[in-house]
Parts: C-alpha cells; sequence; structure tokens
C-alpha cells in the first residue's frame, strides 16, 4: 500500500502477533526504501489497539483494515468483538474507514454483526464505498462453523466450548506462522473457548447485511493472503467498508 503512495502522503502501520511475519514484512519494505513511512509493530490488537491508535499524533487515522483474520474454524477467541469495536470507537476520529475482510464469509459477517451489534452508535455502513453497483448479495442463509452448538441451550453451549474440537474437518485458510494464539492463552494446550456471545453473533440479523459484500479490495493493495486467495486460487472474498460516524 506505501509502494502506491508516490507522494509519500501517508503512515501505514501493520500490527501483528507473529513476529517473523513483522521481519519479513519490514525487510520488504526496507527494500523498497518505505521504513521511514511503513512499520510492522507486534502487538496483540485487541489488547494494544487503543494504545497504538490513540498516539497517533492529531488522531489523524484515516484507515483501520482488519484483514483475513483467522477464521471462525480457527479461533479459540476472535479479534473482532465487543473489545476492539469499543476500543477503536474511542480512538478514531469521524469520517475514518474500517475495512474488513475475510475469504469466508461467516468470518466477515462475524466481524460486521459485532460492529453493527456493539458499535452502530459509533459506526456504519460506508456508504460512498457500499454503491450501486459495487457489492454483491450476502448470502440468505449462513452455514453454522460449529452447527452442534447453535440451537443448543446456554448451559449445553458451555459443556461444549470446554471440550476439544473435532479435527479434520476444516478447509481452508490456515494461519501462516501455523497455531496462533490471542496472547491470552496458552497456544495448543490452550482448550477451546466457544463465547456464547460469539456463537450468538453469527446467527444475529442486523441491518448492514443489506449493504452486500465489496465486489472489489478498495483499499488499492492485496495482502499476502489476498494474493494467494484471490489472485492465485480464484476465491471468493466477502469485504465490507465502515465508517466511524
Ligand atoms: C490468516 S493470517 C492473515 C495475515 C495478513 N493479515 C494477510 O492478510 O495476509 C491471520 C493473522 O492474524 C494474526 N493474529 C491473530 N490474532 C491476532 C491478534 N490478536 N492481534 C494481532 N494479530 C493477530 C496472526 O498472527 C496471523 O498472521
Amino acid at each position: 500500500m506505501g509502494h502506491n503512495d508516490t507522494a509519500r502522503s501517508s503512515n501505514y502501520l501493520g500490527i501483528d502477533v507473529h513476529k517473523a511475519l513483522l521481519d519479513r514484512a519490514n525487510g520488504w519494505a526496507a527494500a523498497r526504501g518505505l521504513s521511514g513511512n511503513v512499520s510492522y509493530v507486534q502487538a496483540n490488537v485487541v489488547v494494544s489497539a487503543a494504545a497504538i491508535l490513540g498516539s497517533y499524533p492529531g488522531r489523524r487515522v484515516r484507515l483501520v483494515s482488519i484483514q483475513y483474520p483467522d477464521p471462525q474454524q480457527r479461533r479459540r477467541r476472535h479479534v473482532v468483538g465487543r473489545q476492539l469495536v469499543a476500543a477503536l470507537a474511542e480512538v478514531l476520529p469521524p469520517g475514518c474507514q474500517v475495512y474488513l475482510n475475510s475469504d469466508f464469509e461467516d468470518t466477515a459477517t462475524y466481524m460486521r454483526n459485532c460492529f453493527e451489534c456493539f458499535g452502530s452508535q459509533h459506526f456504519e455502513i460506508d456508504a460512498a464505498a457500499h454503491a450501486p453497483g459495487a457489492t454483491f448479495p450476502c448470502s440468505a442463509m449462513l452455514q453454522p462453523v460449529r452447527p452442534d452448538l447453535v440451537g443448543r441451550p446456554r448451559a449445553a453451549r458451555a459443556n461444549a466450548a470446554t471440550s476439544r474440537p473435532e479435527s479434520g474437518s476444516v478447509s481452508g485458510s490456515e494461519s501462516e506462522g501455523g497455531s496462533v494464539s490471542d496472547g491470552s492463552g496458552s497456544g495448543s494446550e490452550e482448550a477451546e473457548i466457544v463465547d456464547e456471545e460469539e456463537v450468538d453473533m453469527l446467527q444475529w440479523r442486523g441491518r448492514w447485511r443489506e449493504a452486500g459484500w465489496l465486489l472489489r479490495n478498495p483499499v488499492g493493495a492485496p495482502t499476502e493472503r489476498e494474493v494467494y486467495v484471490e489472485l492465485a486460487t480464484k476465491q471468493q472474498v466477502y469485504r465490507v467498508m465502515l465508517v466511524r460516524r
């Protein structure tokens, strides 16, 4: 993205928990002479978003992108949830865009639903980005990722949530660093935690789904995952642009 900004009019900050990815990305930025404007730092975005974004001079953050988070099937806790929505609402200035995407419709739906459910007083669909002709419709029915949990009484869900997931049923993306925790657990030994709120959030029916998914990447540069998903394997990507009110 920084490479396309020939006037060097913006700064770009990437955040990830996986250090090897960050070292590689910083190497690419340095090799292109972009280190002054492009940087990648190691942080748990859920914990650190408010501190990092809130400390940017003049609070002039224009765009936050949450791109290809680990999909529903692989997450113990989701990057996007009540906590991150509240943190972004606190620090982002009016007009700042929030771009969400995933190659899994359930994951993209989950993120969008979290922003709508927990943050619709602060965020809305970016109507300019979601102009007629720029979108395709959301699926009428989403295949639940954990059908064993949906529609069951809360107590039963809680019991199921503490058991380990069945193996071998996952298709699609694998986080590049292998097993990734959000920093609040102990990695592969951590028991699976399926939050009741998360289960409900996938089924939640809000209004923002009517805006559909963006047909094209609106931010001008693909991530590494996007190069693989969209350009190499021609899979569908589900994108939504929000804006801070
Ligand atoms: C599927 S990869 C996508 C990487 C990159 N965004 C892309 O589109 O190519 C998901 C990434 O999310 C990172 N991640 C997971 N939880 C995170 C968290 N709490 N804070 C920051 N990064 C996180 C993982 O380390 C992993 O690199």
